[in-house]
């Protein structure tokens, strides 16, 4: 059965990859865990300048899954230039990986790609523009505003020949501007989605689990909202996408492919389990063969939903009109 996703004009050992923030670089977790098994992982957001992060404690539990607010915590990009992507070039052979770029300002999103271009170790950037915890210089985030999205994804275009995903966020009241923004800026891809906001309080002590307050919500609570938002956006662009959120098992992976990614992410369940990302490559593997299907793409887009064919063809936009925006 094969596993392979061929996307980018490359090739993934399978759909599967870390989540940007929950990896780091990839140096810890390939301590304890066989990354060579993954199809590639997205770091840490890498911001232009280094940042400490926010107050402790920085993630937290809770029933349905956990909220964070690390505050981008990094290096700064000239520290990754020199030194985490000559040991990602030396350690993640056969993993694609995408460098994930964060920024208060399009400018500043402009400058960290210009000083990682060049560098080694990496296939393409994802533009985390959806962090909740790190909103833009007044305003909306980035990836709320269609009009600010397309000013970053097209000066990012501009200074890069890589692979450019898009990272949007789960709360989205429309789809369709931000996916028209991004397809017509340049985007090669769309990555749905990151955390959602979120609060978790101590009743008893009335203050918030978060040292910074409020947070980013991900987990199971969060997978129906991200397969929503894959198949939402399915509908809308012929550009690949990358499914992300409450991923932990190679059927919610499946979820995810059917409603319309090529690939996937997995972020808060390798805090539970450092192996479980290549627990969901066999879990999904397992889950193919018992579909009667040769490939795993052949999964992608294939969700029979009401109003959509028995083959669970998607149909584009002006086919359905009544499901745009
Ligand atoms: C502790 C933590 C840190 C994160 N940091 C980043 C980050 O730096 N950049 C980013 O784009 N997303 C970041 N995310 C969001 C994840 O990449 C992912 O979109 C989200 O957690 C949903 O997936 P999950 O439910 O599998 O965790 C972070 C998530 C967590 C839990």
């Amino acid at each position: 059965m094969d596993l392979t996703v061929d996307l980018f004009g490359t090739s993934f050992r399978n759909p599967v990859l870390l989540a940007a923030g929950t990896c780091g670089f990839g140096e810890e977790l390939a301590a304890v865990a066989e990354l060579d098994r993954l199809g590639g992982l997205v770091t840490k957001s890498v911001t232009l300048e280094p940042r400490a992060g926010n107050p402790a404690p920085r993630v937290a539990e809770f029933g349905a899954g956990m909220v964070n607010s690390v505050g981008l915590a990094n290096p700064g990009a000239s520290a990754v230039r020199r030194e985490r992507l000559p040991w990602m070039r030396d350690h993640l052979e056969g993993l694609q990986v995408f460098v994930s770029v964060a920024g208060h300002t399009p400018e500043e999103f402009f400058e960290v790609v210009e000083i990682l271009e060049d560098g080694p170790g990496f296939l393409g950037f994802e533009l985390n523009l959806s962090c909740p915890n790190d909103a833009r210089r007044g305003g909306l985030p980035f990836a709320l505003d269609p009009e600010e999205l397309a000013r970053v994804v097209e000066g990012a275009r501009d200074r890069t020949a890589r692979p450019l995903l898009v990272k949007l966020a789960p709360n989205t009241p429309a789809w369709s501007p931000v996916v028209r923004a991004a397809e017509e800026s340049g985007a090669d891809g769309l990555t749905l989605v990151n955390t959602m906001p979120g609060l978790v309080l101590d009743p008893f002590s009335r203050g918030p689990l978060l040292g910074a307050g409020a947070g980013g919500m991900s987990g199971p609570a969060l997978r129906a909202v991200g397969v929503h938002a894959v198949w939402s956006a399915a509908r809308l662009t012929e550009l690949p996408l990358v499914g992300v959120g409450g991923i932990a098992r190679g059927s919610d992976a499946a979820q995810y492919l059917l409603a319309g990614a090529s690939l996937v992410q997995i972020g808060t369940a390798s805090f539970w389990d450092p192996r479980a990302a290549e627990r969901v490559v066999k879990e999904l593997g397992e889950f193919v063969a018992g579909q009667g299907v040769a490939r795993v793409t052949e999964l992608v887009g294939g969700a029979r939903m009401p109003g959509s064919g028995e083959d669970g063809v998607r149909r584009k936009p002006d086919q359905n009109p009544k499901l745009e925006g």
